[in-house]
């Protein structure tokens, strides 16, 4: 069994839910308090061994390899000015990984930004993180994905319980239970179900450990919902046949997520880590106590 390396991040949709916000600056690139989300997103891919992260972007691009890239100019005025505390902060983003980048041109949706990575990829198991979703440090996921990836071969999605009122939002998947609490078999993946259609109320979540043979079925997949060539709909193929790609794991995350993809939840997000940090929290925790007992 191959040991997972490689990450890829898709950056490349429009992030329509956040214009004018996204209109010049990537939607990746919003900050969630004082980082960008994606640097997040990043750090878990580290954090979980993954140090060779392939990012797909698209217009814009810029302010993300910036942000993974050194600064010498702003270094220098920080070392001038003996600010280490904030030359550490600047620095951090440029020595989590080895970063790649590759355009995906057309958006014309997840699938087709992850078969952007076949190149770098090769012919080995790789990661998916999308940029929405983040994960708190607290509750790794991904660690428990590659390793029930490594034991089990073929593809491994994260899952999550939604209440039924809220699966029409995600993927939702079709499963059997294994003997382990947080491990089920995936029989099939619906896009976006109607409540009443979803075979069950586990959403997919952005990530995924994927066998190498996605991209062959991508390459296959017509484009489905909204015209875009859909990640759901190949693994629904691999799901369906063993043969193409090994068998498909769930490992069902119950631990904290935020979805920052959504603007509510983008702020709900903000607000929850800014009360947990421990430079900002007790002055915010305090501020907040006070305009929930007076404005609301
Ligand atoms: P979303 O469905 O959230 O689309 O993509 P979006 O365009 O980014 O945002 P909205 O819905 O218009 O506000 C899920 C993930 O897939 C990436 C996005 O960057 C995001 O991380 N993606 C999507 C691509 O890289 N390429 C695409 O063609 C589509």
């Amino acid at each position: 069994m191959h040991k997972i390396q490689k990450a890829v991040i898709p950056a490349a949709g429009l992030g329509t839910r956040f214009l004018p916000a996204t209109k010049a600056t990537p939607k990746e690139m919003l900050p969630v308090v004082d980082k960008p989300a994606i640097q997040y997103v990043v750090e878990e891919a580290a954090a979980a061994g993954l140090n060779d992260v392939l990012m797909i972007t698209g217009r814009n691009k810029r302010a993300l390899e910036d942000h993974f890239d050194r600064n010498y100019e702003l270094e220098s005025a920080l070392t001038r000015k003996g600010d280490d505390e904030r030359l550490v902060r600047v620095q951090e983003s440029s020595e989590l990984a080895t970063m790649h980048y590759v355009r995906q041109g057309d958006p014309k949706g997840l699938g087709h930004a992850v078969l952007c990575a076949e190149p770098h990829v090769g012919d080995e198991p790789f990661a998916v993180l999308l940029g929405d979703d983040l994960i708190d440090p607290r509750d790794p996921l991904l660690a428990r994905m590659t390793e029930i990836q490594e034991r089990e071969g073929g593809s491994v999605v994260a899952l999550m319980e939604v209440a039924p009122e809220q699966i029409h939002l995600y993927g939702c998947a079709a499963v059997e239970v294994t003997p382990e609490a947080d491990v089920v078999r995936v029989t099939g993946l619906v896009e976006k179900p109607e409540a009443g259609d979803a075979p069950s109320n586990l959403a997919v979540i952005g990530r995924y450990v994927l066998d190498p043979a996605v991209f062959g079925v991508l390459r296959d997949t017509e484009p489905g919902r909204g015209g875009e060539i859909q990640l759901t709909d190949a693994l629904q193929q691999l799901a369906a046949d063993e043969k193409l790609g090994g068998p498909v794991h769930g490992v069902v995350f119950r631990g904290r997520r935020y979805d920052t993809g959504d603007r509510g939840d983008y702020l709900r997000a903000i607000v929850r880590l800014a009360c947990e940090r421990e430079d900002l929290g007790p002055d915010f925790r305090t501020w907040l106590r006070d305009f929930a007992a007076t404005e609301l």
